[in-house]
């Protein structure tokens, strides 16, 4: 049974296009029944367009409040088919849903964000970690919440940030690592391996085989991402 997925964009769709790249390459176990946009125009829904997929361009500025405008968004997705068990999954969507969403898809409304939560939430965490200094940048696909970028992590990738190096440069950077975690977090999720315990999310034991195992006595030299690198003898 492959997991109905709502995906919701605003611009580009590259998270979109990963997530329809791992579908019809047969490794994501997901159909995506909506693609949603709450602007018009964008190359989200072109990319819609070309794969076939249901869409519907839903411009929040149509209703009268947050509220209605979520409210027509859970109406359009449960319509589609992601009523009952699917995923709805925020990909590049700048918009914060309320309470009404959420209520709807309870523990079932995944993000990715360009930044390390709870570092740099917002819409320009790329450019406020690279602005910031930091050596070490990166995504997080998590649970939503009511709050901004809060809820339950379930996957992070890291990059080097080098010094004086702006969000320009590290945005694609950190946006090919967002590719590859968005659909494998989906692809837990259509698997039932991911279980939310308060602000925690436990993976279940793996399935595929993959290049490091999660184990328990992780040792730091072998996971560890060192930015900018250590040096003989250190
Ligand atoms: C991505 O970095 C995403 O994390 C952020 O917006 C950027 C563009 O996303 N929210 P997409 O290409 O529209 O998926």
């Amino acid at each position: 049974m492959k997991l109905p997925v709502a995906v919701l964009v605003s611009g580009s769709g590259s998270n979109l296009q990963s997530i329809i790249d791992r579908i019809e390459q047969g490794v994501l176990d997901a159909e995506i029944k909506l693609v949603v946009s709450n602007r018009a125009g964008v190359f989200g829904i072109e990319r819609a367009k070309r794969h076939n997929l249901p869409y519907k361009v839903m411009l929040h500025t149509d209703y009268r409040s947050r509220e209605a405008f979520d409210q027509a968004m859970v109406d359009a997705i449960v319509e589609a088919g992601v009523g009952d068990n699917g995923l709805v999954a925020m990909a590049g969507f700048m918009r914060i849903v309320t309470s009404v969403f959420l209520r709807a898809f309870e523990g079932r409304v995944m993000n990715i964000h360009p930044a390390l939560v709870p570092s740099f939430p917002g819409v320009n965490g790329q450019a406020d970690a690279a602005d910031y200094g930091v050596k070490i940048a990166g995504c997080t696909v998590h649970f939503v919440d009511e709050q901004m970028d809060h809820g339950p992590v379930v996957i992070q990738a890291a990059v080097p940030c080098q010094a004086g190096e702006d969000g320009n440069v590290l945005a694609p950077r950190i946006l090919k690592l967002e590719h590859r975690v968005y659909p494998q977090a989906i692809q837990w999720y259509a698997e039932d391996r991911l279980r939310i315990a308060g602000r925690h999310v436990e993976l279940k034991v793996a399935g595929r085989p993959c290049a490091r195992q999660p184990k328990a006595d992780i040792e730091p030299e072998t996971y560890a991402l060192v930015w900018p690198p250590l040096e003989e003898g250190f």
